[in-house]
């Protein structure tokens, strides 16, 4: 699905990306926006509208649905064109390739700029919306937080919480942001779940992930998601990404979240390398998660 985002992109005229942000504008006020309010919200008049509507429905941009109006909603798509569109305007990107990743709840694809870049859409909501919709003959649009602003935030928030951890700690290197997505480092290497280590190795690799968590929580932060899918390793060492649900280190469960992914990498270890790396062991990290502070861990690490 999002591979041809971009060829879509490409064929857009600017009055149907005025639509899409039309749409968009109207979505602020409710899910499925009304036909008959799209010329303003758009600037465009009546007709250019109906035509622009058509052309952005064949391409699923924006999806139809009659309930007491005829209303108009953006797809994921329809939104990911909006972001890419104006990631190109700002030039942070020239163009976009393959797909480097899927995750629960984004798809991560690479995009081509100065450098190699990695481009996250976030989608936390959006599946949500679909569920919801099936079954609903029409929404209710009071008070309704619409998926734009759940994944918009979720973005916002992880280049945030990147801008203030890079470069102190190892993590991609933020590029740019807007709406649902966010430009970074692309990462070299493989997942940690897909790397396969010796001995010594394991446990280096395993210091090395408490070092950034630690590194992390000195920044503010402890990231709350930490496993062997969002940490990269490469022959440079370990990159840990995936923060929008980061908590702040003052934050009440702060120290039993950071536990939590301590834990977490170490069952981990303990699981895939029981006899190669003994030194990776309950007693050790129990040690450091005793109470689940950041002195423990630390004097662990040290
Ligand atoms: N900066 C990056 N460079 C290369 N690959 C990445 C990068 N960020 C994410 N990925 C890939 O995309 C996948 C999903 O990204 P992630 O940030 O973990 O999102 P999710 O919250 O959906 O798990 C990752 O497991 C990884 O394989
Ligand atoms: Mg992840």
């Amino acid at each position: 699905m999002v591979r041809n985002v971009a060829g879509v992109v490409a064929e857009l005229d600017p009055e149907d990306v005025h639509l899409l942000s039309g749409v968009e504008q109207g979505m602020r006020f409710s899910e499925w926006v009304d036909r008959g309010k799209l010329p303003d919200f758009a600037n465009l008049s009546p007709e250019e509208v109906d035509y622009r509507l058509n052309r952005c429905e064949r391409r699923e941009l924006i999806e139809r649905r009659t309930i007491q109006y005829e209303g108009y909603t953006l797809t994921d798509k329809g939104y990911d064109v909006l972001a890419l569109h104006t990631f190109a305007e700002r030039d942070t990107i020239d163009g976009v390739g393959a797909p480097l990743g899927v995750g629960k709840e984004s798809d991560v694809l690479e995009v081509r700029s100065f450098r190699p870049l990695a481009l996250k859409f976030h989608r936390e909501g959006y599946t949500q919306f679909r569920a919801v919709n099936r079954e609903r003959e029409y929404t209710s649009d009071h008070n309704h937080v619409s998926w734009l602003y759940t994944a918009r935030k979720a973005a916002e928030r992880e280049y945030e919480i990147l801008m203030e951890l890079y470069p102190d700690v190892s993590v991609p290197q933020p590029v740019d942001q807007n709406r649902h997505a966010l430009v970074m480092e692309k990462l070299a290497g493989v997942e940690l779940a897909s790397a396969d280590f010796d001995t010594a190795q394991a446990v280096g690799v395993f210091d090395l992930i408490l070092r950034e968590a630690v590194l992390a929580y000195e920044a503010g932060y402890v990231h709350a998601d930490l496993s062997e899918y969002n940490v990269f390793v490469s022959e440079d060492g370990v990159t840990v990404f995936d923060w929008p649900q980061a908590v702040p280190t003052d934050h009440d469960n702060a120290a039993a979240l950071l536990r939590r992914d301590v834990e977490n990498v170490a069952r981990y270890f303990r699981r895939k390398y029981p006899a190669e790396a003994p030194e990776v062991d309950a007693t050790r990290v129990a040690k450091a998660v005793a109470d689940g502070s950041f002195e423990s861990v630390r004097a662990f690490v040290d």
